[in-house]
């Protein structure tokens, strides 16, 4: 099921593209010419990208065969380039990291669980057995489901509603600095302000990522762009086809998975 819905999510707006790619294969990213720098070629949908932070390494989840449903959480060490499948998370499709305390946190299937680095084991959280969709760390740890798009807090081996949205569809969840939450559903992007209990509509994105950086600040992705969220207002950053998720590094470049690539923006100075 997720599979299909992916396909939906990534090919329904293929047609409409805008792409800023030009001859020379550069990407404008504030105007300025950046170059992919290839770190991980992999066929198969990289999906869900989030960094730790302490140790330098990218998380993410693919579709492990063509055309199979079979998908698995891996990493790719952004250092030593060391690539990893964790293949003991039923359905690995989400990951999330909290900084604070060193814990990786694996979605699958059938909940919840923690990425060990040394034994390279995983082991599954009581409290939850929900089909994760999306995990988000922002001093807490939240989750979406699916098929219900429910949004979720995990804390202490129990699950709740995030009250202010347990009537709406939410599929992708976002924390920002000051606790509102940024979300998406098949209508598009909005925003429940904490202070004042409202939503409010930023636009009809078709989402399939949210990412924060080393700071809290929140920037989404679409199949055909990237946006950095400032408030209520949406900066498209880039623009070129099929992206599947982004991600921040410590110092700010940005990460970008395509259907068969995981590369980094880096700048350049080719004229073009
Ligand atoms: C998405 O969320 C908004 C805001 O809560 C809501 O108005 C809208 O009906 C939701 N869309 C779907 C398809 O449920």
């Amino acid at each position: 099921m997720k599979i299909l819905l992916l396909a939906v999510i990534f090919f329904a707006y293929e047609s409409g593209a805008r792409v800023i790619e030009d001859d020379c294969n550069e990407i404008a990213v504030h105007n300025i010419n950046h170059e992919k720098e290839q770190l991980l070629h992999i066929r198969n949908s990289p999906y869900q990208l989030a960094i730790d932070y302490n140790t330098n390494v990218l998380f993410f989840s693919f579709s492990n065969e063509k055309g199979s449903t079979l998908l698995n959480s891996a990493y790719l060490n952004l250092k030593t380039g060391e690539y990893f499948v964790i293949k003991d998370v039923k359905g690995g499709f989400a990951n999330a990291v909290d900084h604070k305390t060193n814990t990786v946190y694996l979605g699958g299937s059938n909940g919840i669980y923690k990425f060990n680095y040394d034994t390279k084991k995983s082991e599954h959280l009581d409290g939850t057995a929900h089909n994760i969709w999306q995990l988000f760390y922002k001093d807490n740890l939240y989750y979406t489901t699916y098929p219900d798009e429910n949004l979720y807090l995990f804390k202490d081996g129990k699950y709740e509603k995030v009250p202010e949205l347990s009537d709406t569809r939410v599929l992708l969840a976002a924390i920002d600095n000051n606790n509102n939450i940024y979300f998406s559903n098949s209508s598009g992007l909005y925003v429940h302000k904490r202070v004042k209990n409202y939503d409010s509509f930023l636009g009809d994105y078709n989402l399939n990522s949210f990412a924060s950086d080393i700071n809290g600040n929140l920037y989404f992705s679409t199949p055909t762009d990237i946006y950095y969220i400032d408030g209520q207002n949406i900066e498209r950053l880039a623009s070129m086809d099929n992206i599947y998720g982004m991600a921040i590094e410590n110092d700010g470049s940005i990460l970008i998975a395509d259907y068969e690539n995981i590369f980094r923006l880096k700048p350049s100075k080719k004229q073009c």
